[in-house]
């Protein structure tokens, strides 16, 4: 028996396995006019291609819960109708497949209107820019543009947002819905005391800090069926502890902890644990599974359910993160760019029931 290959269940949803798909920008969709933001071929191919793979769920790449909430120009987007319809035709063809389709909702913040990594990562050229906003007037990094701060009426406002697009995200088929928390992204900025220097009742202490997260939280848990569950991708850390010589006072594990046990009294069902990104120059030791400490301090400290992420992209190393009790399932991301049929693959690696598609039988 392998672990990867067991069901899980959270709440009435059972996932049929724990090998799923990392949330994943394709920076693809249409900028301007009816299209933007709306799912189109390239998504239906590239995510039905991993649901034939036999990925157990799904998480849709980060989708913005408005214009404005966009990392790059080309996001998919759910503050519209027709980007509902287009998702539907993922979420079903993925359904059909025995995939559980999962979305992840966002906001990028101080981090918008950067560019697709392909054209170089930094902030968009002025004809496709907005002016972005964040919890202070404190720039991502040298270069990029210094957000405005955010009234108490703006911050309001986006966490109507997030409850908009996840009754969005119910309408268009999704079963689970990840909260992004991580990545320097509005709600990490927040949380961090690197990017959030208020001093009104969002910033500050750690319960200040964490008030948005947890108001976000709130809404969305609000309107998300009871029945059906919902993630929270955190950075577990700003990994300025574990480089004490960098001299910055950033969000730590210690504070993820915390953060989770508030999570898990207001309903959310797994945390998927990931790192960084608060801003530039920090420096984080990757390797093989170096983000998996995070998630068992989070699964045995908060004793909340984790995903493990981050340079999982092995079969048997995914097994023994889940037989070590660091996590309940695992987070594929690039693996699953390289190869689709990654849990196909690993299924027959370990002996366990395949996961190939009839039309393939052949191939086994
Ligand atoms: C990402 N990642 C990411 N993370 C996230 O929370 N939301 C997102 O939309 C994206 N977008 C994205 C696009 C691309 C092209 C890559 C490569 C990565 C991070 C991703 O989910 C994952 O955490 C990391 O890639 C680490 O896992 P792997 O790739 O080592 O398995």
């Amino acid at each position: 028996m392998t672990s990867l290959f067991t069901p899980y269940t959270l709440r009435s949803l059972t996932i049929p396995n724990r090998v799923w798909m990392a949330p994943m920008c394709q920076y693809s969709a249409e900028v301007f006019g009816p299209g933007a933001g709306v799912a189109h071929d390239w998504h239906f191919a590239h995510y039905a291609a991993r649901a034939t793979g036999g990925a157990g769920l799904i998480l849709v790449e980060a989708t913005a819960v408005s214009p404005q909430g966009r990392i790059s120009p080309a996001d998919l987007g759910l503050w519209n109708d027709t980007q509902v319809a287009a998702l539907r035709r993922i979420t079903s063809f993925l359904s059909e497949r025995g995939t559980v389709p999962g979305i992840q909702l966002a906001h990028a913040g101080r981090k918008a209107a950067t560019d697709r990594p392909w054209r170089g990562d930094g902030p968009v050229g002025p004809e496709e820019a907005w002016q972005v906003a964040g919890p202070s007037a404190v720039p991502y990094a040298e270069g990029y543009p210094v957000p405005d701060e955010l009234t108490v009426e703006q911050i309001q406002q986006i966490v109507g947002q997030f409850a908009d697009a996840a009754r969005r995200a119910l309408a268009a088929g999704f079963r689970v819905v990840e909260v992004h928390g991580a990545h320097g992204y509005l709600i990490h900025e927040f949380l961090s005391p690197l990017a959030n220097r208020r001093t009104d009742r969002y910033g500050g202490s750690f319960e200040n800090r964490a008030r948005f997260a947890l108001e976000v939280v709130d809404a969305v848990r609000g309107v998300w069926p009871q029945e059906l569950p919902v993630f929270f991708r955190t950075s577990a850390t700003d990994w300025t502890t574990e480089n004490p010589e960098d001299g910055r006072d950033g969000w730590t594990a210690g504070d993820t902890v915390r953060l989770a046990r508030e999570l898990r009294g207001r309903g959310v069902d797994l945390m998927d644990v990931s790192t960084g990104g608060i801003t530039s120059g920090i420096r984080i030791p990757t390797g093989p599974g170096y983000q998996v400490p995070f998630a068992r301090r989070v699964r045995q400290e908060a004793g909340m359910p984790t995903a493990a992420v981050g340079l999982v992209t092995d079969p048997r190393q995914a097994e023994k993160i889940l037989a070590d009790g660091d996590a309940d399932a695992v987070l594929l991301g690039r693996e699953l760019l390289r190869d689709p049929h990654w849990p196909h693959r690993a299924a027959v690696e370990m002996g366990a029931a395949k996961r190939l598609p009839d039309q393939y039988a052949w191939a086994v």
